[in-house]
C-alpha cells in the first residue's frame, strides 16, 4: 500500500477542492498553496475582479485584480492566513479532514468532530445543545444512547465555516495565533482549540481515561495506525512525527479550508450591486442605522468582544451559565451562515432570526414588555445588559427587513466532503447514523 498522498488542486469559484490519490510527492503541492509570508489563496478573484477590501495582512497575494467599485468594506478576504509554522497544504488539509471525521479520536471511540460539525448542517449540528459520548445520530435527530449518563454538552455548537477568520478586525487584519474561540473566548488559534474537545467529558473523552491521560492515549492510538503514522511522518517529518502538536496543526489547517467567502453580500460589497435586493439594502441600511454593528462589526460581523445580553438560561441545562467573567457576558457571533446555525444564541434558546430581532426589541429601550418569547434572564440585573444593545433603536418595520439582509449573509459553496472511510476503520464520524 502506498502511504502518501498527492492532490490536484482545483481553485474554483467555490473555494479549494483537493483531489487526492497514493503518490510519493507531496512537496510541490506545499509550495503551490503556500506562499512565503504565510498567506494562503486557497479562493480566487470572483469573476469581473473583485479585491480582497482593504488588505487581509498579504494584500492581494493571490493576484486578485483591484476593484474601484467597492461598494462595501465588509466583504471577506479572499485569501486566508496561516499561523508563520502551519503552512497550508492540500496533503495537510486531507489528513486533518481524516482526523476531523475519525471516532478514534474519542474515549469510547463514538464521536469525532464531525459529529457536532456537520457538512449537513453547515458544519454545526442544528441543535439547541449538542449531545457527545454516548449519544446515536446525527442533528436534531441525535438521542442518547442505552444507559448513556452523560448529559448534554452546556452551549450550542458554532461552525467551523470560516473561523479561519475568527478574529478579524475592521481592517480586515487576522492574526491566527491569536484568533479567539468558543463563546467565551477562551482559547486562541485553531490549533489550541482543536484538542480542547478531545479532553471534554461531554464532548468526547467520556469515561474511557482521565482527563489528564487524553492526549497520551490519543496519540498512541494514532500512532499505532500504520496509515496515519506514514502520513504524519511525510507531511510533518521528524522522529515522533505522530504528537499532539501535529494532530492539532493537521486539523486547524482541514479548517482553515472550510471557507465561505461568496455570499451576496460579498458580491455586493466586491461591486455587484444586483446581488441584493431592494429590501436586503433596505435592511443593511437600518442595521448599520439602529446600533447592530455596534457590535456586529467588519467584514465576520462581530467585534469578537463579550458583551452581556441577558439572554434567558435554557431550562434542559439545569443551571445558570454565567458565561465569561461571572457576569453572563457572551462573545458576539458571526452573522455569517445563519440558515444553517439555528437555532441562536449560546444555549439555542431563540428558534428563528424573529425570536432574536424581538429579543433585541424587549431589551432596548426601557426593556418594558415587547413581542416574542424570550425574556431578559432573571439574574441579570438591567443595569449590566450592555449599553448599546440598551440603545438598539429598532422599529416594527425594521425585524423584516433586517432578517432579509441577514439572509444574504449566506453562503453554502464550502467544501462539504465526506471522506469514504477513515484509517482507523471505524465508522465515518462516529455513532451518527
Ligand atoms: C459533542 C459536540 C462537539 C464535538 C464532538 C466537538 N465540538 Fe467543537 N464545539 C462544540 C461546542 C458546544 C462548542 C462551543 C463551546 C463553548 O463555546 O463553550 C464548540 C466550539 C468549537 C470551535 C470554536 C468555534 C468558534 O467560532 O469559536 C471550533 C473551532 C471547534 N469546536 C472545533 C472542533 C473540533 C476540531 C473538534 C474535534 C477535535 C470538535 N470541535 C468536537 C461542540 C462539539
Ligand atoms: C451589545 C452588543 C450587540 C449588539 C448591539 C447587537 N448584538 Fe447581536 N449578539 C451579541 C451577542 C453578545 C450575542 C450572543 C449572545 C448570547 O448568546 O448570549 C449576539 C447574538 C446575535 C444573533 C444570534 C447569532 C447566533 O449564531 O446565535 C443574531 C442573529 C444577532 N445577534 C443579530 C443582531 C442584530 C440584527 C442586531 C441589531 C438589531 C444585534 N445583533 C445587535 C451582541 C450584540
Amino acid at each position: 500500500m502506498k502511504n502518501l498522498m498527492w492532490c490536484f488542486i482545483m481553485i474554483t469559484f467555490a473555494g479549494l477542492l483537493v483531489q487526492c490519490e497514493a503518490d510519493e510527492q507531496n512537496d510541490e503541492i506545499a509550495n503551490l498553496v503556500d506562499t512565503p509570508n504565510g498567506n494562503n489563496n486557497l479562493n480566487p478573484p470572483p469573476p469581473g475582479g473583485g479585491g480582497n477590501n482593504g488588505g487581509n495582512g498579504g494584500g492581494n497575494a493571490g493576484g486578485g485584480v483591484i476593484d474601484n467599485n467597492v461598494l462595501d468594506d465588509r466583504g471577506l478576504p479572499l485569501n486566508v492566513v496561516s499561523p508563520a509554522d502551519n503552512a497550508l497544504t492540500a496533503a495537510k488539509v486531507e489528513l486533518g479532514r481524516l482526523l476531523f471525521w475519525d471516532p478514534v479520536l474519542s474515549g469510547e471511540q463514538d464521536v469525532s468532530c464531525a459529529t457536532c460539525h456537520h457538512p449537513d448542517f453547515g458544519y454545526a449540528d442544528g441543535r439547541a445543545l449538542p449531545i457527545g459520548v454516548g449519544g446515536i445520530g446525527l442533528g436534531p435527530a441525535r438521542r442518547d444512547g442505552v444507559n448513556d449518563d452523560i448529559g448534554l454538552v452546556q452551549r450550542n455548537s458554532p461552525t467551523i465555516v470560516n473561523t479561519a477568520f475568527n478574529g478579524i478586525d475592521e481592517q480586515g487584519n487576522v492574526n491566527p495565533n491569536q484568533a479567539p474561540m468558543f463563546w467565551d473566548n477562551r482559547a486562541n488559534g485553531l490549533e489550541e482549540q482543536a484538542l480542547l474537545p478531545l479532553h471534554s467529558f461531554e464532548e468526547m473523552r467520556g469515561h474511557a481515561f482521565d482527563e489528564d491521560e487524553t492526549l497520551e492515549v490519543i496519540v498512541a492510538r494514532i500512532n499505532a495506525i500504520a496509515a496515519y503514522r506514514n502520513q504524519f511522518q511525510q507531511i510533518f517529518g521528524g522522529n515522533n512525527a505522530v504528537n499532539s502538536i501535529n494532530i492539532g496543526q493537521a486539523i486547524a489547517a482541514f479548517e482553515r479550508s472550510i471557507v465561505a467567502n461568496n455570499s451576496p453580500f460579498d458580491r455586493y460589497a466586491r461591486g455587484d450591486e444586483n446581488a441584493l435586493n431592494p429590501q436586503q439594502i433596505q435592511g443593511l441600511n437600518r442595521f448599520d442605522a439602529v446600533g447592530c454593528t455596534d457590535c456586529h462589526s467588519g467584514s465576520m460581523f462581530s467585534d469578537y468582544d463579550l458583551h452581556t445580553l441577558g439572554v434567558p438560561d435554557n431550562p434542559l441545562l439545569g443551571f445558570s451559565d454565567v458565561g465569561a467573567n461571572n457576569r453572563y457576558e457572551f462573545r458576539t457571533p458571526s452573522l455569517r451562515n445563519l440558515n444553517t446555525t439555528g437555532p441562536y444564541f449560546h444555549n439555542g434558546v431563540a428558534g428563528d432570526l424573529t425570536d432574536v430581532l424581538n429579543f433585541y426589541r424587549r431589551i432596548q429601550g426601557n426593556g418594558g414588555g415587547g413581542p416574542g418569547n424570550l425574556n431578559i434572564n432573571p439574574n441579570v440585573p438591567r443595569n449590566q445588559i450592555d449599553q448599546d444593545a440598551r440603545n438598539l433603536r429598532l422599529n416594527n418595520n425594521d425585524v423584516q427587513a433586517i432578517a432579509a439582509f441577514l439572509q444574504a449573509l449566506n453562503d453554502e459553496s464550502f467544501d462539504q466532503q465526506i471522506p469514504a472511510s477513515v484509517p482507523s476503520g471505524l465508522p465515518v464520524g462516529g455513532n451518527i447514523r
